[in-house]
């Protein structure tokens, strides 16, 4: 597997050439170790190529959430699908995990990649809706989409359900990865390595042999890594089940920069300050830059699962009423929200300028995605399930 004859060229003297080529060994190496820790590719032969397996573009289907005349984008978008906002009440279904990080197709991790994924309830629902509101039959406690900015590592994470089933598709996940830099999301989809059974446990008819979307991936190798097997999560309680997935991107990355600070996030103390009431708020303060986007969370270590989106005020005063903002200008950025942090500090996310907001204005569509929903009847007409995805 690891093709020793490839490195007998790189042996014999210091030239430039030679620095170079060794300072491409030492990062494949780096990278090999990475993958071999999180245990991501079945085989390591396409890290010796020229470049990695770029994963298979799929159509966004007409589910994902903002394709509506009400652009419903969940104000609830953190990586954890399972609790909606603050309930209680776990969705339905087996808990399942995906992590895994996006990688460019020379193995390089891509921070301030924004990763979203959603799909259907235990009982084959999206929270999708042509209305102003959710799908009333989609299950209440079910966040059906997330959101997560990888850092550095390019690593996300989520914490979902088992995708359920609904007619003519076999189980998947519909993942969706911006760029930074870039308004276009690129959209695939995850599939579970073993037969679909409906919840009475008779056999699905449609199975990965035979659905329309995965069947549209001619390349073997592509395919393959659009399938994962999902295995009983260590350490987790009962059965939840998880697995590591890889997304690989075939454009480059337009690297994200923040002057004196490293990786897409920052990690900034709250300070109490009253709103003038008895209510306590905290202000947090950022360093900001014109066109970057900004957003809260309460859990400033971003690893762990459970973190949530705060929404905030731009004055201490103001209304809490939006959980992403755009700095106008450089300078100090303060903003205000009604929540203690987890852990004593938060963390602020923020997105290059140009990059996908994940908000409801501005949509993009990712290549297959069929370029922009139109409103109206034909939203009506796949809802009905002419065209399932
Ligand atoms: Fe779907």
């Amino acid at each position: 597997m690891a093709q020793p004859g490839r490195h007998a060229p790189f042996q014999p003297c210091l030239t430039a050439m030679h620095l170079v080529t060794s300072r491409t060994l030492a990062t494949r190496r780096r990278i090999l170790g990475q993958l071999a820790a999180a245990g991501a590719f079945s085989s390591v032969s396409g890290l010796f190529a020229e470049a990695l397996t770029v994963t298979a573009k799929l159509t966004e289907g007409p589910y994902y959430p903002a394709n509506t005349p009400f652009n419903n984008i969940p104000l609830d978008k953190d990586n954890d699908l399972v609790l909606l906002n603050d309930g209680l009440t776990p969705a339905t279904g087996l808990v399942t995990h995906l992590a895994g990080r996006v990688l460019d197709r020379n193995g390089k991790p891509v921070r301030g990649a924004l990763v979203e994924i959603w799909h259907a309830d235990h009982h084959g629902e999206y929270i999708q809706s042509t209305t102003a509101v959710r799908n009333p039959k989609s299950d209440p406690n079910f966040a059906g989409f997330g959101q997560f900015l990888t850092g550095k590592d390019g690593a996300y994470r989520f914490r979902t359900i088992k995708a359920g089933l609904y007619r003519g598709r076999t189980r998947h996940i519909h993942a969706a990865v911006t760029l930074p830099g870039e308004k276009i999301r690129t959209c695939t989809q995850l599939f579970w390595d073993e037969p679909s059974y409906d919840l009475n446990g008779k056999l699905w008819a449609q199975q990965n042999d035979n659905d329309g979307v995965l069947g549209g991936v001619r390349d073997a190798v592509q395919r393959a890594a659009l399938i994962r097997k999902f295995t009983k999560a260590a350490g987790a309680a009962g059965d939840e089940e998880s697995t590591v997935w890889d997304i690989v991107m075939g454009s480059a990355a337009m690297e994200p920069s923040y002057p004196n600070t490293p990786g897409g996030e920052l990690v900034v103390p709250g300070e109490a300050v009253g709103s003038g009431s008895s209510k306590s708020r905290w202000k947090i303060a950022v360093p900001a830059y014109p066109g970057y986007a900004y957003e809260v969370y309460a859990n400033p270590t971003h690893g762990t699962l459970g973190y949530a989106a705060l929404p905030f005020a731009l004055t201490v005063e103001g209304k809490v009423d939006r959980n992403i903002t755009v700095a106008e200008k450089e300078g100090t950025l303060e903003l205000y929200v009604d929540k203690p942090s987890v852990k004593g500090a938060y963390l602020v996310g923020y997105r290059v300028p140009g990059a996908n907001l994940g908000t409801p204005t501005g949509r993009g569509m990712g290549p297959g995605g069929g370029g922009g929903r139109p409103p109206g009847g034909e939203v009506s007409e796949l809802l009905l399930g002419r065209d399932p995805f």
